[in-house]
């Protein structure tokens, strides 16, 4: 594992969850220091998506830690002396680690700007009047400027990921969790999501983001983290992950994409 010069914003020890009999996290150490972002990839069922969802307590982990800023995500008290935090300790530390997801998961009933604007009032505390500048103006800075007022069934797939895009950044959290968000796209539409990503990484912000795109994960990541069967086999550069695939199980996982394929 890549230590990190500061105190990390992330920073997970031990992580273990199971589903019933099934260990799907066998022990997951990960940092991610301020502006870092970590790109993860892996095979299907190797727990990607359920290591974002412990993150920010979308799924309760049962040992190990996970510290955003240095605050115990879920529990106070590491170890086995823990207690689930109440659900007012819990909203307030989901605020610092905003996901977005595959599917969108906007709310249908409300508008573009209504669905940034929600997070806001919650859990920001805004006024009306405050959520809406400011949904406003990061819905412009997604290029929606022409769909504040629309629905997402009137929005296409890409335009519906944008405002997914714009709701978890406009609360300002301490990383962005995003998993596999170009992946219910017509291909057509990625690049219009991913130029997106690109900018906020460009500035700055820390993010955690599971994705097929490996191209895009060469370019964005700071680090590519390999996960396979619970565990992550690899944490390096994506110059030294794509190019040595030191690991015969990240060979064979890069051999279905065609760019990645060695030819020997
Ligand atoms: N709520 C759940 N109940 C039972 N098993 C689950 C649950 N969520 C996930 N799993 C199992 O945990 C394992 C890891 O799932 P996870 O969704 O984290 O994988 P993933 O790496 O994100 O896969 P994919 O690339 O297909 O999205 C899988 O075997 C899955 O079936
Ligand atoms: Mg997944």
């Amino acid at each position: 594992m890549i230590e990190t010069p500061d105190e990390p914003v992330i920073r997970i020890k031990g992580l273990t969850k199971s589903f019933g009999a099934h260990q799907v996290l066998k022990g997951i150490d990960l940092d991610v220091g301020k502006g870092q972002v970590i790109a993860v990839i892996g095979p299907s069922g190797s727990g990607k998506t359920t290591l974002l969802r412990c993150i920010n307590f979308l799924e309760e982990y049962d040992g190990g830690s996970i510290r955003i800023d240095g605050v115990e995500v879920g529990y106070r008290d590491g170890g086995s002396g823990r207690r689930r935090r109440s659900d007012k300790e819990l909203a307030s530390i989901r605020v610092d680690a905003a996901m977005v997801f595959q599917q969108f998961n906007l709310f249908p009933h409300l508008t573009a700007a209504q669905n940034v604007m929600l997070g806001l009032m919650k859990s920001r505390g805004k006024s009306k009047g405050e959520a809406r500048q400011i949904a406003e103006k990061w819905l412009v800075r997604v290029g929606l400027s022409e769909k504040l007022d629309a629905l997402p069934a009137q929005l296409s797939g890409g335009q519906q990921q944008r405002v997914g895009i714009a709701r978890a950044v406009a609360i300002e959290p301490k990383v962005l969790l995003l998993d596999e968000i170009t992946s219910a796209l017509d291909p057509e539409l990625v690049g219009e999501v991913l130029e997106v990503v690109q900018e906020l990484a460009a500035e700055g912000r820390t993010m955690i983001l599971v994705t097929h795109e490996m191209a895009f994960a060469r370019e964005v990541a700071d680090r590519v983290v390999f996960t396979d069967q619970g565990l992550i086999a690899i944490d390096a550069p994506p110059k030294v992950v794509f190019d040595e695939q030191s690991n015969e199980r990240l060979r064979a996982f890069l051999s279905r994409f065609a760019a990645f394929r060695h030819a020997h």
